[in-house]
C-alpha cells in the first residue's frame, strides 16, 4: 500500500483498527430527512465524537466549516430518488479530481447485488476504484438493499461484501444480521455496519453495535440511529465506547443513560 492510501486508511481506521463514521449522506436520494433539514445544526455538535463524516459534496461545501480537521468520506454514487420504485439505478456522481479538491479521505459508492441494475452498480464500483487507486484514495463500498430491507441476512450480505472486496473496495459497509461473523470471516477487507432506519430504543442500537464489534466488525458508519435520537451526543459517545474502548453492552448502556440526563 502506498503512503497516501495508508495515511488515508489510517485517518479513518484509527490505531486500534476501528472507526466511528457518522453517515450523513441520506439526502442524496431521500432529500431533507428528519433532523438533517439543517445539516449544520445537527452535524457540528457531533464532530468531536466521531472519527469521520460520510456525506455528499453539496452538504460538505455548504454546511461544514472547512476549519474542522475531520476526515471526510464523500458519496460518489447517486442519480435516483426515493420516488423511484427501483433504487438500484445509480451512476458515479463524483470525479476523483473533485474528491481531491475537497480533501476527501475516501469515497463511497453503493452496490445493489441481485437488483435490476446490479451490473451497472458493480461496474460503477470497479470504475471508481480504478480511478481512486491512482490518487491513493480508498473506496468504501456500501452493500445497499434499497427498499428490500428483508434482504439483510448473512447469505446475501456475505455475497455482496465479498464481491465488493474482490472488485477492490478497501472497506465495506453492510448491515448487522444473524451469523454476522460469517460475513466478516469471508471478507478480506474491514467491514463496518450501517444502522438502518431508526430503531425503537437506543439500547437496541447499542446491542447491535456491540454484537457487530464482538463478531469482527471494524466499526460503524451510522446515521439515523445517532442523529435522530433525542440524545445524539450520548448515543455517539456510547457507540464510541463500544468501538474504541471495548465497552461491553452493559457499560455502553450505562454510559448512555448517564450522559443522556446531561444532554439538553
Ligand atoms: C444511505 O442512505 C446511506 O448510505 C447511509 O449512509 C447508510 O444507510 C447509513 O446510515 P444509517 O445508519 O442511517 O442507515
Amino acid at each position: 500500500m502506498d503512503w497516501g492510501m495508508k495515511n488515508r486508511m489510517g485517518r479513518i481506521f484509527k490505531e486500534d483498527g476501528h472507526s466511528v463514521m457518522l453517515a450523513l449522506d441520506h439526502g442524496y436520494f431521500l432529500g431533507p430527512v428528519s433532523r438533517l433539514e439543517d445539516p449544520q445544526k445537527t452535524i457540528e455538535p457531533l464532530i468531536p465524537y466521531v472519527d469521520s463524516l460520510m456525506l455528499t459534496r453539496g452538504i460538505l461545501r455548504n454546511c461544514i466549516n472547512a476549519k474542522y480537521n475531520i476526515p471526510v468520506i464523500l458519496r460518489a454514487s447517486g442519480g435516483n430518488s426515493i420516488l423511484d420504485e427501483d433504487l438500484s439505478r445509480e451512476a458515479i456522481t463524483l470525479s476523483l479530481q473533485e474528491a481531491v479538491r475537497l480533501n476527501a479521505c475516501a469515497v463511497a459508492l453503493s452496490i445493489y447485488v441481485g437488483a435490476p441494475h446490479q451490473h451497472q452498480t458493480l461496474v460503477n464500483l470497479a470504475s471508481l476504484i480504478n480511478e481512486a487507486e491512482n490518487y491513493g484514495i480508498p473506496v468504501l463500498a456500501v452493500t445497499a438493499v434499497g427498499k428490500e430491507l428483508e434482504k439483510r441476512d448473512a447469505k446475501y450480505l456475505s455475497l455482496a461484501c465479498r464481491i465488493a472486496a474482490e472488485l477492490g473496495a478497501r472497506a465495506v459497509k453492510t448491515y448487522y444480521c444473524e451469523d454476522f461473523h460469517k460475513i466478516v470471516e469471508s471478507c478480506p477487507v474491514p467491514v463496518v455496519i450501517a444502522g438502518g432506519p431508526k430503531m425503537k430504543s437506543e439500547l437496541d442500537v447499542l446491542e447491535i453495535a456491540y454484537n457487530a464489534i464482538a463478531r469482527g466488525a471494524k466499526g460503524v458508519d451510522m446515521g439515523r440511529n445517532i442523529w435522530q435520537s433525542r440524545w445524539p451526543k450520548a448515543m455517539a459517545s456510547a457507540i464510541r465506547s463500544i468501538v474504541h474502548e471495548k465497552a461491553s453492552y452493559k457499560k455502553a448502556s450505562e454510559l448512555f443513560e448517564s450522559l443522556k440526563d446531561k444532554e439538553k
